[in-house]
């Protein structure tokens, strides 16, 4: 069989984008290789098939974002409702709505207040610590929005993503702890936001819905039993999708992630908890989040089955070997790790290397999208439409 025009490594929104533009703008013949055994990467779906309710099987995904080329983008696959993304949070016996807002401050503090009142009461809870001198993370969010209010709602949810106590986390882990003195309590504030109307394995598929993209599903690129990395390496283009230190066989030491423990279970109730997130403030509750996905889609509740629920409990760990990895720990040595990557990466011929895997980086799926967009304008497309040197 001829040799594809080029190989990618990953079914997931970065290599389904550099898929779909090289297949419909430039004709080209794609390969996908997936070790999943789905695509669309982690922002992947299923219907439990007993409730009918779409799970979304690596943690709740929410699309948002405020560029245009990108909503113009995806919205060619798939429509998106008008679900709006809002956010609750446990502490203490009480639900207070987030982020940080009036009518949290006002609940908290058991007294309203004007936004004046509430912005010079956090400012003088907000002196204790300078931020520019605070030495760890506790104190840089205490000089960002006071002692209470940091006791409440980060310390506690923060100790249990990171399993250390915010007193021995970096301050650099937070640039901002942003509060609103209105009582806008919509977690995003971009321009688009909404959920795709068929569901996101519906999206995803679509992208990869063209006679010239072929995926293989359940075929890992590093796995020599499969054969494909002798197959294609230094013959064809490779975007590759993965993780980067498994690429180069963790010669400089693997990069560190956590991972997030997600136990779905069915509950005998229509409704568990009345929205689709609520976060667990409280040190001593082990779970960092209960997702309930019905909510997501309240416009298919006739389609759902009466009497039930699919919630999941999130747990936050930092990821072994073998585990899924989730968000980037990025400490200094991961920093350093990753700079003799990207050298190595540079050096690889013939490979280019992308997404939130291949870069180290969260990726929300917009970003995804449209660092897979600035690579094909940018690479992909001088390369084989203009001959440029692939690089
Ligand atoms: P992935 O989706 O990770 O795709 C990479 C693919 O490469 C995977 O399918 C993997 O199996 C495959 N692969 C890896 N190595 C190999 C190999 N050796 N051989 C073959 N295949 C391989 N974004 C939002 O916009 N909103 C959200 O609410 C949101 N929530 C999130 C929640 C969680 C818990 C996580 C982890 C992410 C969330 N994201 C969210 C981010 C979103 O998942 C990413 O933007 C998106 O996954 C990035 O796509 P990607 O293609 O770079 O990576
Ligand atoms: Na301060």
């Amino acid at each position: 069989t001829p040799l594809p025009d080029l190989v990618i490594v990953g079914a997931g929104l970065f290599g389904l984008t550099i898929a779909e533009r090289c297949a419909e703008e430039l004709g080209l013949r794609v390969l996908i290789l997936e070790r999943r055994h789905h695509l669309g990467g982690n922002a992947y779906s299923e219907r439990d098939p007993e409730t009918n309710v779409e799970v979304h099987k690596y943690g709740a995904h929410l699309f948002h974002t405020s560029n245009e080329r990108v909503w113009e983008y995806a919205n060619r696959f798939t429509s998106f409702t008008d679900y709006r993304h809002k956010v609750f949070g446990k502490y203490q016996g009480q639900v207070y709505s987030l982020p940080l807002n009036l009518a949290l401050i006002n609940q908290f503090f058991g007294k309203s207040h004007t936004p004046d009142e509430a912005r010079a009461l956090i400012a003088e809870q907000a002196s204790e610590f300078d931020t520019a001198s605070a030495s760890n993370l506790e104190e840089k969010a205490i000089s960002l929005i006071g002692r209470p209010l940091y006791e409440a709602f980060i310390k506690g949810y923060t100790g249990k993503q990171w399993q250390t106590d915010p007193t021995e986390l970096s301050a650099d882990i937070i640039t901002r702890l942003p509060v609103r003195y209105t009582f806008q309590n919509g977690w995003f504030s971009d321009t688009y936001e909404g959920l795709p109307t068929e569901g996101y394995t519906a999206w995803l598929s679509k992208m990869a819905d063209h006679p010239n993209i072929e995926v293989r599903l359940e075929t890992d690129f590093l796995d020599p039993a499969t054969g494909v990395a002798d197959e294609f390496k230094g013959k064809v283009p490779i975007v590759y999708t993965g993780p980067v230190d498994e690429y180069f066989g963790n010669s400089e030491g693997r990069l560190s992630w956590r991972t997030v423990d997600l136990e779905e279970s069915v509950v005998d109730t229509d409704d568990f908890q009345g929205t689709g997130v609520v976060n667990y403030n409280d040190g001593d509750v082990p779970y960092t989040r209960i997702i309930e996905f019905k909510h997501f889609h309240p416009e298919r509740e006739k389609t759902h089955l009466p009497g039930k629920s699919v919630i999941v409990h999130e747990y936050s760990r930092f990821a072994e070997e073998g585990d899924e990895p989730y968000y980037p720990v990025n400490t200094a040595e991961d920093r350093a790790k990753l700079l003799k990557y990207r050298d190595l990466a540079a050096a690889e011929p013939m490979v280019l290397f992308g997404g939130r895997l291949g870069t180290y980086k969260y990726l929300d799926m917009h970003m995804a999208i449209g660092a897979a967009l600035s690579m094909y304008d940018n690479k992909l497309k001088p390369h084989f439409a203009e001959g440029a040197e692939l690089k």
